[in-house]
């Protein structure tokens, strides 16, 4: 049983810009976002039967709905994300407050590094990677490697567009793994084809790369994944996954998808 932190989009929004998706010309439609937001969530509960913890939206935190960047969870312990950007750091007061009242340990990362949680670290149960640059630092994961017994392979991100690793990078639970070899430079997708074999591994075209495709959540064999990658969902059905496409557009203007509107909680 799999359990995913989310937070209902009642005050989504594009209010700023802090990646070049966002643009406060392009304003949400916010009847279309709710009812995305929600078919997204039934997909989790009703087909694939994910326990859903809430977190509640407050008003003039348009990105809280990217649960995926509250912070990193292990077991009872809780790392709350330092955000890069001023905007998003008016989170984590309240992720932090949130992962004390559920009893998590928590533990933040000192101030001047920037870490954002579960957006930037993801792997395969033995070995992270963890994304740096754009928004996480560098340093943070020689840190958090100690404190989880983990090996983590930090990826630069050089693509903007692809500012953090969950947008270009999805592990899967079979050890596969879903990337777009563009976002990152020539070390580190030579670090990727040594550690996933070629047959484990699928480059998503450009134009579903941007439709963020690696912006997905697999649960056991099932993939949910925004609507519009047709050759990727090909991909993930010859290696027995069953897929489910959710239209996530309105979320996408802010630069996210289905991925970065969930954080494992186990
Ligand atoms: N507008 C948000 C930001 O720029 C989107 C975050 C997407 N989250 C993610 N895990 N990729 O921070």
């Amino acid at each position: 049983m799999s359990r995913l932190l989310v937070c209902p989009p009642d005050f989504f929004g594009i209010e700023y810009e802090i990646n070049p998706w966002m643009r406060l010309s392009n304003r949400v439609d916010h009847a279309r976002a709710v009812a995305q937001w929600q078919i997204l969530m039934g997909i989790f509960e009703k087909d694939l039967g994910v326990v859903l913890e809430r977190l509640s939206p407050v008003p003039g935190l348009p990105d809280l709905v990217f649960t995926a960047n509250a912070g990193l969870v292990v077991g009872r312990t809780a790392v709350v994300s330092r955000f890069r950007y001023p905007e998003r750091q008016r989170e984590e007061t309240h992720v932090e407050q949130w992962f004390r009242e559920q009893g998590y340990e928590v533990v933040r990362i000192e101030a001047g590094l920037h870490f954002e949680g579960a957006g930037d670290l993801l792997g395969f149960s033995d070995t992270w990677f963890g994304g740096y640059r754009q928004r996480s630092d560098i340093g943070v994961y020689p840190i958090l490697s100690e404190r989880f017994h983990r090996e983590i392979i930090p990826l630069e991100l050089v693509d903007s567009r692809f500012y953090h690793l969950d947008t270009c990078f999805c592990p899967l639970s079979g050890g596969e793994l879903l990337y777009y070899p563009t976002a990152f430079d020539r070390y580190g997708r030579q670090v990727i084809a040594e550690r996933i074999p070629d047959e484990l591994r699928f480059a998503v075209p450009d134009e579903e790369a941007i439709t963020f495709a690696c912006n997905a959540v697999c649960v056991g064999k099932h993939v949910v994944l925004p609507a519009g990658c047709p050759t990727t969902q090909v991909w993930l059905h010859s290696r027995g996954y069953v897929t489910h496409p959710v239209l996530l557009d309105e979320f996408i203007k802010s630069g996210g998808a289905a991925k970065c509107l969930t954080l494992a909680l186990d």
